[in-house]
């Protein structure tokens, strides 16, 4: 392979011994640089971090790299422990923050860090995550970080310089290596540029109306945007494969349901696809699974969906055949836009929204293309194609040209110390811990107010844990140790178990308390009716959670601490009691994939109670309560030891 111009100067600087950040965009091609600096540590005897967003990337990458450097490499993501000590170790962020944070964590013989989509610095919930990687990153660490297109990268970098003093190379892609063609779908036509939609399509009639004293614009008489017709438009100018986003599961199985006229494969092709669809289901133990079944009708044409609430083996499975090039049209959610290298000739928008955590919102541009960069293959493409799918009521032309066509939006920080992180600064630092926020990225880029608030927020946090007796004069007492290690779910978990309530539960009580733990109800979803077993936790709870609550509201600490929801409880008796999974879903009405999702992060909220000071009796019948949570399609670790 050749490299690009920016893959080169990336690697020449790392030669050079330098740190290096790389802002491109994506499927330019970031992954070569990160395996240069692999390859060099293998070579000259060091060890590397490599870290990924989500556990899905994560896996991913272990089956890349393992490809490539067999038993060299190991991965560790809170559900997953595989070859824990390798010189090439993958794990999610949190897991390498956490690490960092406590004493003799292991890195000492790590001398690289690589970062891939650090822009998730951004992100509202976890992006203080990667903020406290880069603020506490250990000395002898050199750092790859690598970037979806960001404008601010250069202020980025001097914030890293400023608190490291050492010299972060920055590299700059504008460029995407398979250019992008933008089309639209409005008003039952397909335009081929912005000027023609604005002309053709936002020139229809409009008629106003009056609601509490405010005018509205309307389009009146609007002509249906018609699936078929955008898909016979795809195939019949050689555009297939597409990848399809929607904005929710639903959507995607409504639309590939849509597609029953259609059938893009011939005898020859359907031969191949089902051979390889039921070799891939036995292999990971689909055979018996409904959904999979359900599936099969519409693989025979070509067509997939792929979303969370699918069984994360299907998903794996549908990954497989889209590699295989015989899926032409797969319906996806945003998911499937994230670092893994999936690209098709065409990428389609069913519309320029999307769910951003609490409400619906026009397209950020970063996240249009995150997922319109994956239109294009190096290599077979000469360009990408990307449509968007336009009706004239839900988005204007300036939202539009907006999402499309201005830069990225730049990275902000999002930086909110959790408990845990606090807990583990006051016992290096003590009352000190403060002189940490002017090292922050939100330091360097807010304004004083902002600053101030920030600040204050750490204090109130500290504040309560002093006074719930996690902190006192000599660092963290026993109950802070504990909660330390509990990410996320700190005060809710530790008092628990400073009441001794977790002592006296058992293994099914336990696990039915973790889920309610980390359960989120989805919007719209149907409260199940607490099983008559965990009636009584929920009392133990309830009581809990609201003298925290009171305290964090008088503190004003925001977010407060997650509730407990008893939503799963029959779900996860009957899976305690070794009930099928296909039978506990009746339980419930949430998603097989969100279901496993639940089982998983309480499996590792349990892990993470295993590093605790807690008593060897409760550490062995937690040891017993993961391991019957953690069988079957539970099972993450299994899941990717399957080749
Ligand atoms: N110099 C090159 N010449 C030809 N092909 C290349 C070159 N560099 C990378 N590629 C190919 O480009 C594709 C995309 O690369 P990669 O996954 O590294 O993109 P990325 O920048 O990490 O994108 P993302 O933002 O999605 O993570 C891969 O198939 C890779 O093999
Ligand atoms: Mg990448």
């Amino acid at each position: 392979m050749i490299y690009d111009r920016f893959q080169q100067e990336a690697i020449d600087h790392i030669k050079s011994g330098h740190s290096v950040i790389v802002s491109a965009p994506t499927g330019a091609g970031k992954t070569v640089i990160a395996e240069h600096v692999i390859n060099d540590c293998l070579a000259t005897g060091k060890r590397v971090v490599y870290t990924a967003p989500i556990k899905a990337l994560s896996n991913q990458k272990y089956r890349d790299f393992q490809a490539q450097y067999a038993d060299k490499v190991g991965i560790l993501t809170g559900d997953v422990s595989i070859n824990a000590h390798a010189p090439v170790l993958i794990m999610t962020t949190e897991i390498f923050r956490n690490k960092i944070l406590t004493e003799s964590s292991g890195l000492e013989e790590y001398s690289w860090i690589i970062f891939d989509e650090i822009h998730y610095i951004d992100d509202f919930e976890r992006g203080t995550v990667w903020e406290e990687c880069l603020i506490f990153l250990p000395d002898h660490m050199k750092m790859l970080a690598l970037s979806a297109t960001i404008p601010n990268i250069d202020e980025f970098a001097e914030w890293i310089h400023s608190i490291h003093g050492k010299e972060l190379k920055v590299i700059k892609e504008e460029k995407r290596p398979v250019p992008l063609h933008f089309f639209y779908q409005c008003e039952g036509m397909i335009f081929d540029n912005v000027h023609k939609l604005r002309e053709l399509g936002y020139s229809g009639k409009k008629e106003y109306f009056y609601r509490r004293g405010k005018r509205f614009t309307r389009y009146k008489h609007l002509k249906p945007n018609r699936l078929d017709k955008l898909i016979n438009h795809l195939q019949a100018s050689d555009k297939l494969p597409c990848i399809y986003f929607a904005f929710g599961r639903k959507r995607c199985e409504y639309l590939a349901d849509e597609m029953r006229g259609f059938d893009f494969l011939d005898k020859r092709e359907k031969g191949q696809i089902t051979k390889m669809f039921s070799s891939l289901c036995a292999r990971f133990d689909l055979d018996n699974e409904k959904s999979a079944y359900l599936l099969l009708p519409l693989i025979e044409r070509g067509i997939a969906y792929h979303h969370a609430g699918m069984l994360p083996t299907l998903k794996e499975v549908i990954e497989r055949l889209f590699t295989s090039r015989l899926l032409k049209v797969i319906f996806t959610t945003e998911t499937f836009a994230l670092g893994i290298n999936m690209p098709a000739r065409t990428v389609v928008f069913d519309e320029l929204r999307k769910f951003y955590g609490r409400y619906f919102a026009n397209l950020k541009t970063r996240d249009f293309y995150q997922m319109a960069g994956r239109a294009g293959r190096r290599g077979i493409d000469k360009e990408g194609f990307v449509y968007s799918r336009v009706n004239l009521n839900y988005i204007s032309l300036e939202e539009l040209k907006r999402i499309i066509f201005s830069d990225p939006e730049k990275v902000r920080s999002r930086f909110n110390a959790s408990y845990a992180t606090l807990i583990n600064l006051y016992e290096r630092y003590g009352d000190d811990l403060y002189e940490i926020y002017p090292r922050s990225f939100h330091h360097y880029q807010e304004k004083s107010k902002s600053q101030k608030r920030a600040l204050d927020s750490m204090r109130s946090k500290v504040d309560i844990l002093k006074e719930l007796g996690y902190l006192d004069e000599n660092g963290p007492t026993e109950k802070g140790t504990f909660a330390s290690k509990i990410y996320g779910y700190e005060l809710s978990m530790s008092e628990m178990y400073q009441a001794g309530i977790l002592e006296g539960l058992s293994e099914t009580e336990l696990a039915t308390l973790a889920l309610a733990l980390v359960y989120e109800p989805r919007k719209g979803q149907t409260k199940t009716a607490i099983s008559k077993k965990a009636r009584h936790l929920k009392a133990l709870t309830d009581e809990i959670i609201s003298m925290i609550h009171r305290k964090e509201k008088h503190a004003r600490v925001l977010p407060l601490s997650k509730d407990y929801r008893f939503h799963l409880s029959a779900c996860i008796e009957a899976w305690m009691d070794n009930e099928s999974f296909d039978k506990i879903l009746s339980h419930t009405d949430a998603d097989e994939g969100e279901l496993i999702r639940y089982f998983r992060m309480a499996v590792q909220i349990f892990r993470e109670v295993l590093d605790t000071p807690a008593s060897p009796d409760l550490k062995n019948k937690i040891r017993k309560t993961i391991s019957l949570i953690n069988r079957g399609v539970v099972d993450a670790e299994n899941q990717l030891r399957i080749q």
